[in-house]
């Protein structure tokens, strides 16, 4: 079966809907998630959005916090193109009818996060991801040249590789003409061709143990675009929120803000010791690679699995009246977040790689953009700064909106695409062969390429994924597609570029961090 749309979206989150609602009026639009409406990144943000709204502070700050958080990586053009226009994108927002909180003066009530040098949050409690997955979603929908449609999980990028013509890295001159996608309901892989692709497909905290995103973060659009022979850079970067909650069995793993700490929640060590300080003198407002890489040292150090975050200092009615949710995440588990330590970890959170776009989200292959979580833009270096990545999905959907909505009258339909080809395979007979490789998989990321690493570790990393590429990819030949198998493999291909990427940096760098590098400076906190 094959479908036509003007424009087609890969993802439901703050990236692929604020792209839809800006193209709309140039053809017809397609957005397409394998999970139902809402299940995003973006429906699980808590702690808000960073811009500049008042003095005392001033894009100039919140350029340079950027920049000291991506710890010399940072793209310095990108950084000041996304803080002078996001304040615009946000007034967009509201005006779709995002609500962010305001004080008793009527002024936005801004939160601060660690690494920002000012309050700068504009959050809405500690649900901000939902009210802005709320907000877009109201307006996709009554929007009529916009259909937006669940289960359908996109497989694979449609190039001139499925025309018959050899594409390598190096060819240059791939084009997308569309996907193929494999329908939940009717278990039919799907043609879609498009004249314009956005890939808006989130993160991959999927590829560890313990993470705080949901399920659907398996990195499909990276390992898509790479399988394309399209660039994937900065993949080594992988952020971890040093405040989980320790919450063992649960899964994904329950955020708790970095905004607590902003309103003055602390961090303590087993022996209730604040212990940030030590390591940095921003305490346990430090960036996050900082708190997390302490947080890991003093977890070693005592033997333990947690610290705890002490909010105490907060008062009760602060604490309900900002962090409804969280406090009611801990009333439900025993804690009274008011009186009692907070049992905290760091969980995998964020990507700061992904897929190579240009300042208007252009990736390397023709009439295809990346905008979101997915792609690598150059903001965040080496570790993103706290609530920089809604800012930059508004701002570089609304980029590639503008470029492609310029360039759709001249890109036509492609009549001669083949359908999917499932010829030779059967349905699985064991799923134990695709569940268990997923397992090892993140129990390899999360002990060997995880917040501390070393050349044995990652050596170690890749011969074992290896041997499950291998594996994964024989089964795959020979097995009907399925969004299990097909998850793994892409959790597969993304884990290879971390660890490559990992093995190729020569310095420690913002999140990435191996002992046997030169500049080995783990704060031993002493
Ligand atoms: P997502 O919102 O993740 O959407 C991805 C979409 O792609 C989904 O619809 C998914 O189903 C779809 N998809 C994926 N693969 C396929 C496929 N193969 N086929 C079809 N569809 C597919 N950032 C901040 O700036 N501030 C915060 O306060 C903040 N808090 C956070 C708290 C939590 C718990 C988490 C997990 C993240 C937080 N982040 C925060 C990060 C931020 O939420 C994400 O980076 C951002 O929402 C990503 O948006 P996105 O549109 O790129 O992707
Ligand atoms: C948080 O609320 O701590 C998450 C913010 C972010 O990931 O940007």
């Amino acid at each position: 079966m094959q479908q036509k749309t003007d424009f087609l979206i890969i993802g439901s989150g703050i990236a692929g809907l604020s792209y839809a609602l800006k193209v709309a009026e140039y053809g017809k639009v397609m957005i397409i998630t394998k999970a139902s409406r809402d299940e995003t990144n973006t429906k699980y943000a808590q702690g808000g959005i960073a811009a500049v709204t008042y003095a005392p502070d001033s894009v100039e700050k919140h350029i340079a916090d950027t920049l000291d958080a991506g710890d010399g990586l940072c793209d310095e053009k990108i950084v000041r193109l996304v803080i002078t226009e996001g304040m615009q994108r946000i007034g967009e927002l509201i005006g779709w009818g995002a609500d962010f909180d305001k004080d008793a003066s009527g002024k936005y009530d801004l939160a601060r996060e660690g690494g920002h040098s000012e309050h700068r949050i504009l959050h809405h409690k500690d649900s901000t991801g939902a009210e802005i997955e709320r907000t877009l979603l109201e307006q996709i929908t009554r929007h009529p040249n916009i259909t937006l449609h669940t289960h359908l999980f996109a497989l694979d990028l449609i190039t001139q590789h499925h025309l018959g013509e050899e594409v390598t890295r190096s060819s240059g001159g791939i084009s997308c003409y569309g996907i193929y996608a494999l329908n939940l309901q009717t278990k039919k892989v799907e043609t879609i061709l498009s004249r314009i692709s956005l890939v808006a497909t989130g993160g991959a905290g999927q590829l560890y143990r313990t993470t705080t995103n949901p399920r659907i973060a398996t990195g499909d659009g990276v390992a898509m675009v790479y399988r394309a022979k399209g660039t994937v850079r900065d993949m080594e970067f992988i952020q971890f929120h040093p405040t989980g909650l320790y919450h063992p069995g649960e899964s994904p793993c329950f955020l708790i803000s970095e905004a607590v700490r902003g309103a003055g929640a602390i961090l303590r060590n087993h022996e209730h010791e604040d212990f940030m300080p030590r390591y940095d003198e921003r305490g346990s407002l430090a960036p996050r690679d900082i708190v997390a890489r302490a947080i890991d040292n003093e977890i070693k150090l005592s033997g333990g699995e947690h610290v705890y975050l002490d909010c105490s200092g907060i008062g009760s009615e602060k604490f309900l009246a900002h962090f409804p949710t969280i406090h009611r995440k801990c009333l439900s588990i025993g804690l009274d977040p008011a009186t009692d330590f907070i049992p905290v970890a760091p969980a995998a959170h964020y990507l700061c790689g992904g897929i190579n776009v240009n300042e208007d989200a252009c990736t390397d292959i023709g009439h295809l953009y990346a905008a979101g979580e997915c792609a690598r833009t150059g903001l965040h270096g080496a570790n993103r700064l706290a609530s920089n990545s809604l800012l930059e999905a508004l701002v570089f959907a609304h980029r590639a909106a503008l470029h492609s909505s310029a360039r759709i009258g001249s890109v036509n339909f492609r009549s001669d695409i083949p359908d999917w080809n499932a010829e030779g395979t059967t349905a699985p007979r064991e799923m134990i062969l695709i569940t268990e490789n997923r397992r090892e998989l993140q129990a390899l990321m999360s002990n060997y390429v995880g917040i501390v690493r070393s050349n044995t570790r990652l050596k170690r990393a890749l011969d074992r994924l290896r041997i499950i590429y291998g594996e994964t990819e024989a089964l795959y030949e020979r097995t009907i597609v399925s969004p299990a198998l097909c998850e793994l493999r892409n959790l597969i291909n993304v884990s290879y570029l971390v660890v490559k990427a990992a093995m190729a940096r020569t310095e420690n760098r913002g999140l990435h961090y191996n002992t046997d590098l030169e500049n080995d400076q783990l704060a031993t906190g002493q």
